[in-house]
């Protein structure tokens, strides 16, 4: 049976190195250093040419990358805490400043620096950002235990209707 699951592991960055990225006006991927690549589990070459949301996390609330784009494009830098999901879908946590590149005065590029996040810090972030998701009525996350029978159930109807299990759930309700 195929199952598609979550790997719900995270990567600690590690302290004294940067991690940075560099995209065009619209957010696509022009440069990465390596230990950018290491930690998100891609290639320099699959991230270059990539929209950033490719780190995208789901628990991740929309509001945060509006007021992120908001602020840039105003010329300003803006700095936040950041659930990146890696390519193997486990995840990291960084705390971002972004700002514009700017050449002959005119503004060419962002930039974006990044560095790790303490624990106590990572959880209240966590809740914080449940919390927002919830307010903002956005997806939510749902881990659930079923009964062997049922499970198989579940993704069984799944596959004969030609839908995912999140679809089929919704379809249900
Ligand atoms: C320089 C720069 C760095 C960014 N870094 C990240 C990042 O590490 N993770 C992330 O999810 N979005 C990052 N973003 C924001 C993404 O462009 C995007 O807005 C976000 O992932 C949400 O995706 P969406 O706009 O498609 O909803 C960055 C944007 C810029 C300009």
């Amino acid at each position: 049976m195929d199952v598609t699951f979550d790997m719900f592991i995270e990567t600690e960055v590690p302290e004294g190195e940067v991690i940075i990225s560099r995209t065009d006006l619209s957010g696509v991927i022009t440069y990465v250093n390596d230990t950018f690549a290491k930690i998100s589990g891609y290639s320099s070459e699959e991230l270059i040419g990539k929209p950033h949301n490719i780190l995208r996390h789901p628990d991740m609330p929309k509001s945060v990358f509006k007021d992120l784009w908001e602020t840039i494009s105003a010329g300003e830098s803006w700095s936040g805490y950041v659930k990146n999901m890696r390519k193997d879908r486990g995840y990291y946590w960084v705390f971002a400043e972004i700002s514009g590149v700017y050449k002959d005065g005119k503004l060419v590029e962002y930039k974006s620096i990044r560095s790790p996040v303490e624990r106590e810090k990572r959880i209240e972030m966590q809740r914080y950002y449940d919390k927002l998701r919830e307010e903002e009525r956005e997806d939510w996350r749902a881990v659930i235990y079923l009964p062997y029978e049922s499970g198989k159930k579940l993704m069984e109807k799944a596959k004969e209707r030609g839908v995912t299990v999140e679809e089929l759930l919704g379809q249900l309700l």
